[in-house]
């Protein structure tokens, strides 16, 4: 299983590397075999030497040039980057980046080799539609997207689910990830309000091969607590 946390716009560098040593200690001492990644804010980007995978939150399709404010493919080199998420919802919603950015993205960061994660999910007012609507709109974020590359890892995270402590039922996360699995292949991650008290239920689920965190796993402890859970599900 596939445990990722996003920091989001939290954490200093200096949290970030003691955040990772933590971690990584106690992978070391309790034999994990999970797969751990975190996404740090990009001023938290660093050469990290362990067995956790360090992403980027974002990064622009550009190995270098003139976008102020965004970084390239150089400043992931420098460090060995070689992961990134595109698609959050923030960036869909709150930054406004179109299908045809993050495909643009998605291109030239496959090109790249990079593994990535790729997160789909619907407001409200789709879900309150019903699934098939619901599905029809997943798969409109899906569009232009090679589902068929190697490194390739889904995200499904309901965009209401996200920060609000609300998850969809069990039965609901299944619903969906089966639909998915029945075009997608590799790993597919429930994100959304997944946190210690509820990180068994959910990971225990059919076609959940991991989850993408945010402030459920911000604390080192919780996060620890999240990959034991998923490592005894021995899924
Ligand atoms: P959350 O965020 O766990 O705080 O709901 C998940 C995400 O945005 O990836």
């Amino acid at each position: 299983m596939l445990i990722a946390a996003n920091f989001k716009t939290n954490k200093t560098r200096a949290q970030t590397r003691e955040y990772y040593r933590a971690v990584s200690s106690y992978i070391a001492e309790n034999n994990i075999a999970s797969e751990a990644m975190i996404f740090p804010p990009a001023t938290a980007l660093d050469s990290f030497d362990g067995a956790i995978s360090v992403g980027a939150q974002n990064a622009y399709a550009v190995e270098n040039g003139a976008f102020t404010g965004e970084i390239g493919l150089e400043q992931l080199d420098e460090f060995g980057i070689k992961t990134i998420l595109i698609g959050h919802s923030e960036r869909r919603h709150i930054l406004g980046e179109s299908q045809e950015l993050l495909v643009q993205k998605f291109d030239y960061f496959k090109e790249q080799g990079f593994t990535i994660v790729y997160c789909i999910g619907e407001p409200l007012e789709v879900r309150e539609e019903g699934s098939e609507v619901l599905i029809g709109y997943l798969d409109d974020q899906l569009e232009g997207i090679d589902l068929d590359y190697k490194n390739l890892v889904i995200a499904y995270e309901p965009v209401w689910a996200i920060g609000t402590g609300l998850t969809p039922s069990a039965d609901e996360v299944e619903l969906i990830h089966t639909a998915l699995r029945q075009k997608i292949e590799c790993k597919i991650l429930y994100g959304g309000s997944v946190k210690t008290a509820n990180a068994e239920e959910l990971l225990a689920l059919e076609n959940v091969d991991g989850a993408l965190i945010g402030s459920g796993a911000l604390k080192v402890d919780d996060y620890c607590t999240i990959l034991s859970i998923a490592d005894s599900l021995n899924k």
